[in-house]
């Protein structure tokens, strides 16, 4: 666990451009840098970059926040990796809560196997030239290709592995813990061509070894008796479930396409890549796992299955398919025909029409499932049946309710049943389904964006202003911080704010300013509810806007836009004004409706009561009024 000050100290020291340079070219505009957008598709750049804010904001595609936010939107890592990554590159020296023994081992080990691993590969590459070299390239990998994925070659012997580690000073026991010397002490791959496996930051975790042979790339055995691939076992570092091979390459280009082609072997996701097609992982021969799609999920989730025409094959992928229904993905695919696989066919027919047929031929999860299972089930009624059910049990699991009554239309016109008779199957399954399960708790939506100004307009304000110039002394004559100045005047109305993350913004700052903590915004961009940060990032982007002069319609209706014409400290005073006037009107229309009851119940001294209160809010309004003029005057 990172100590939360840490976690502060991290985000506050990280340079927003800086982090974002080291993936995209930035150019300057105005205050800020901008660029083309990495996570949506767009011709002219809409990704701002504001150095003083320490923010990114798209105006595009609306991703925004801090360097943190950066790294896990486009680097798909978790909050601690981006942390970590941000560590080392500010030689931050991380401080977390102490690791157990147990957890400092493990960590040690974890990270001798990697070096372990980078040591093997390049021997394998060491031993490219020859035997693998030739092999690859009968394959048409081209140099350029096999440099990128690290292919490279186990050489014919028994041991020479064992020795190389060795001499270079490595443990034969963490050899062995990564499978690559078996337990009699033999190396576990020879003769064999070499695809290592990386994760998702790109470190190699685990090698597949493919059979050098020629004749019959297709058949999975051979006349020697050997498989044709063989792959590390699992390791500290290598768990199969959860390695999607070919991810860390491909994961910008499944972002920026907003899908992700998934194929079954390592040759095939080679050879697309070489044709120009990055956004493609590959299972690699296992049944895909809940925790595969959720690696792929970060990403998009749009999947498109490109698999051989071999049916049992493809009936043995669409069980781990309803997974993919289950994580709401769409789900596609595309079938090829047999016996291509998408290499072979890619070779047969070229890129062009390859594409084409991606782009045309994809299929629906659902219907692609039902023709097949009605297929082999043929005329036999019990068999259709069976299938309409095994139908019926995947539309079940699609958590939205309108595509399940999309599929459940098209189910309807495939088997010839009508749409009642599947209806109230899929409902008989839900229920089922939902008996088994624990009551699902929706996290708590997402704050409204700011933009839309409906309620809270002036709270809104207030708080922008809060953000952007909080550190500012309010008045030349007065030594008091515009926060400050703040605070000591909305005491009173705090406690009626609309929006509860805005007053949450407020008293937090009080609490700060009252442990004579200097004001900053960062303390919101970075804060650890996901809430707080992402309002301040919205009005932080609000203000971006602005020093883009390109102002939101919103801002020009409420002439709070020429900030240089009216001063700081004169917008602040009419901000606070309109919100107190806010307030005044919201508690006048209460009073006034609880004033109709009373007289329509007769209830006479509340009526006397409430005229009371309707006079003094009147007073107030008005004084509030008149002082609105006088600020906006002078
Ligand atoms: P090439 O024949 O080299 O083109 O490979 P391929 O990817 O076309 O092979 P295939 O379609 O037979 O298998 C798809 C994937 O399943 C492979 O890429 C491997 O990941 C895996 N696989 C195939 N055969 C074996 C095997 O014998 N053992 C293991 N462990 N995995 C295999
Ligand atoms: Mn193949």
């Amino acid at each position: 666990m990172i100590l939360p000050n840490s976690i502060r100290h991290i985000l506050e020291t990280a340079k927003i451009e800086e982090v974002v340079q080291h993936f995209l070219p930035l150019k300057r505009s105005g205050a800020n840098l901008t660029a083309l957008c990495p996570f949506h598709h767009e011709k002219t750049p809409s990704f701002n970059v504001s150095p003083t804010r320490n923010i990114f904001k798209c105006f595009g595609c609306g991703k925004g926040g801090n360097a943190a936010k950066f790294l896990m939107e486009h680097e798909g890592y978790s909050f601690p990796e981006a942390l970590r990554w941000l560590a080392k590159k500010y030689n931050i020296e991380i401080q977390e809560t102490k690791p157990t023994t147990e957890q400092l081992a493990a960590q040690q080990e974890e990270e001798s196997l990697f070096i372990v691993n980078d040591f093997v590969l390049k021997f394998f590459q060491n031993n490219l030239p020859g035997a693998g070299l030739n092999y690859l390239q009968s394959r048409g990998f081209t140099e350029a290709t096999i440099q990128k994925f690290g292919l490279s070659y186990a050489p014919d012997s028994w041991d020479a592995l064992k020795k190389a580690a060795t001499q270079a000073g490595f443990k034969l026991q963490y050899l062995q813990k990564l499978g690559l010397t078996t337990p009699s002490g033999k190396d576990f791959f020879h003769h064999r061509a070499i695809f290592p496996i990386h994760n998702l930051s790109g470190k190699t975790i685990a090698f597949a070894g493919r059979i050098l042979d020629n004749s019959n790339p297709s058949n999975s055995s051979n006349n020697s008796n050997q498989p044709k691939y063989l792959n590390s076992p699992e390791s500290p570092i290598y768990h199969k479930s959860q390695t999607l091979y070919g991810i860390h390459m491909a994961k910008q280009a499944i972002r920026r396409q907003d899908e992700c082609i998934l194929v079954e072997g390592y040759t095939d996701l080679i050879a697309l890549h070489q044709a120009g097609i990055e956004n493609v992982v590959a299972s690699a021969g296992t049944a895909l796992t809940k925790e595969q799609l959720l690696l792929i999920r970060r990403f998009s989730t749009n999947l498109k299955i490109l698999y051989d025409g071999d049916p049992a094959g493809i009936q043995a992928t669409l069980r781990g398919l309803d997974l993919a229904l289950e994580q709401n993905m769409n789900v596609k695919i595309v079938p090829l025909p047999h016996p291509d696989d998408p290499d072979s066919f890619l070779r047969k027919v070229g890129i062009t029409a390859f594409t084409e047929l991606l782009n045309t031929q994809a299929k629906d999860f659902i219907s692609f499932k039902a023709n097949l299972l009605l297929a082999s089930a043929g005329n036999d009624p019990v068999k259709r049946a069976a299938a309409v059910h095994n139908i019926v049990d995947s539309i079940a699991l699609v958590p939205d309710p309108i595509k399940r009554s999309f599929f459940i239309k098209d189910c309807a016109a495939l088997v010839g049943l009508g749409e009642e008779v599947l209806t109230l199957e899929t409902n008989k399954v839900l229920q089922a389904l939902a008996q088994k399960q624990p009551v699902f708790i929706p996290k708590e939506p997402v704050h409204a964006s700011v933009l839309s100004f409906t309620n809270g307009t002036y709270e809104r304000h207030l708080t922008l202003l809060l953000l952007e110039h909080g550190a500012e002394t309010f008045s030349p004559t007065e030594n008091i911080t515009v926060a400050g100045y703040i605070l000591s005047n909305i005491e009173d109305v705090l406690g009626h704010f609309e929006d509860p993350l805005c007053q949450r913004i407020f008293r937090e700052t009080k609490i700060k300013l009252a442990s004579n903590q200097l004001f900053t915004p960062l303390y919101f961009i970075n804060h650890d509810d996901p809430a707080m940060s992402t309002l301040a990032t919205d009005l932080a982007a609000i203000a971006m806007k602005q020093d883009n002069n390109s102002f939101s319609p919103e801002w020009q209706n409420r002439d709070f836009q020429n900030i240089g014409k009216q001063g700081i400290s004169q917008i602040i005073t009419n901000t606070l004004l309109r919100l107190k006037l806010d307030i005044i009107n919201r508690w006048c229309e209460t009073n006034r409706k609880k004033l109709e009851e009373a007289q329509h119940s007769g209830d006479m001294a509340l009526v006397l009561k409430l005229l009371k209160i309707q006079a003094k809010l009147n007073e107030t309004r008005n004084e509030l009024a008149r002082q609105l003029q006088i600020a906006s005057i002078s």
